[in-house]
């Protein structure tokens, strides 16, 4: 990631500082669970993008650090969310806010961070990101839905996964990419070649997440492995797995999706019948595949620094491991 964040080194520091000068409210209870998970190491992928897409276009002015706050405080908030839904107890490599302050102050703080960050887009008055923003967090809510009806569903089609994720992690992504080619004013065949080039992204990166919950260690990835299965989220190295499994491993998958107290066993032997049939590798062609997708729509953009830093994340996508 330094040699991508590099460019946008001084960026990068003015937007911690507009985090902190954006999150104003009386209520210092407030700041404290935002800073709590907000200063916990998270990548900001999504302010990265906004500011590298906005430059490749030729963006001069500074307006894309708001908004790249703001998208951060929009991440934000659904992670606060998200940790209450999946009864999540670390993220980053700390306790969530739901185990160090409860469910009710997390769902209530996200509710401020998400009402923030559109009060906040008001103030520079600009209808097309607004537009964009509120299309992607509409989005982003069904995916967290879709997937909720999803759970524990050994049934789940590789089609229902994409669009399940694809809501949930991708359009935000493709977002992103979007704002930073209406701020850099893109003509409309570049502003879609990035939105494009975001999705792929997006669906890439989230591909990747649910690999590693299959193959990663704890304190590398700085939150549990196994999770998904625990929770009966149905990921595509297990949907892979369970085309080709035989009935016994079938139904004991099935077993463990509707099972509340997984134990280590269980995963590994899930992981065993995944890896036995090529799950892990499938994802990672599959998210290859989205990787090289997302670098031909930079195809229409000239050479530039911008442009191999984007190309450079797009790769990251494969090697990640947080
Ligand atoms: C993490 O997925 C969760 C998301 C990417 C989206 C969460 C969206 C919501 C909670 C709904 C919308 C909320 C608002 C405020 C608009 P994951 O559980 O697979 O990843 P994880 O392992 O990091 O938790
Ligand atoms: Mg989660």
């Amino acid at each position: 990631m330094e040699g991508i964040t590099k460019l946008i080194e001084a960026d990068l520091h003015k937007l911690e500082l507009s985090i902190q000068g954006l999150l104003t409210t009386k209520i210092g209870f407030i700041k404290e669970i935002v800073n709590h998970i907000i200063k916990s190491g998270g990548k900001r992928v999504r302010p990265i993008l906004i500011m590298l897409t906005a430059r490749l276009c030729g963006y001069k002015d500074e307006q894309h650090i708001p908004y790249a706050a703001i998208i951060e405080f929009i991440h934000t908030a659904t992670l606060l969310h998200d940790d209450v839904v999946d009864n999540a107890k670390t993220r980053r490599g700390s306790s969530t806010a739901n185990i160090v302050w409860g469910n009710e102050p997390s769902v209530l703080v996200g509710d401020f961070l998400f009402s923030k960050s559109f009060e906040l887009m008001t103030h520079s008055g600009n209808h097309e990101i607004l537009k964009v923003m509120s299309e992607a967090t509409t989005a982003l809510a069904e995916g967290e839905i879709l997937e909720l009806l999803k759970t524990s569903d050994a049934d789940t089609k590789e089609e229902e996964y994409f669009e399940i994720i694809r809501n949930k992690t991708a359009v935000l992504f493709s977002a992103a990419c979007e704002i930073g080619g209406i701020l850099g004013k893109a003509h409309m065949k570049k502003k879609i070649s990035l939105k494009n080039f975001g999705y792929n992204l997006g669906m890439a990166f989230q591909l990747t997440d649910d690999i590693l919950d299959y193959v990663s260690l704890d304190t590398i990835l700085g939150k549990p492995i196994g999770t998904d299965l625990k929770e009966g989220k149905v990921t595509l190295p297990l949907i892979h797995a369970l085309k080709s499994a035989d009935e016994k491993e079938n139904s004991y998958i099935k077993r463990v999706l509707e099972k509340t107290n997984m134990t280590r066993r269980d995963f590994e032997r899930v992981r065993n019948i995944i890896r036995k049939y090529g799950g892990i590798d499938y994802t990672s062609t599959v998210t290859k595949q989205y990787v090289d997708s997302a670098k031909v729509f930079l195809n229409i953009f000239q050479p530039s620094p911008y442009k191999d830093a984007l190309l450079g994340l797009a790769n990251y996508m494969l090697k990640r491991e947080t």
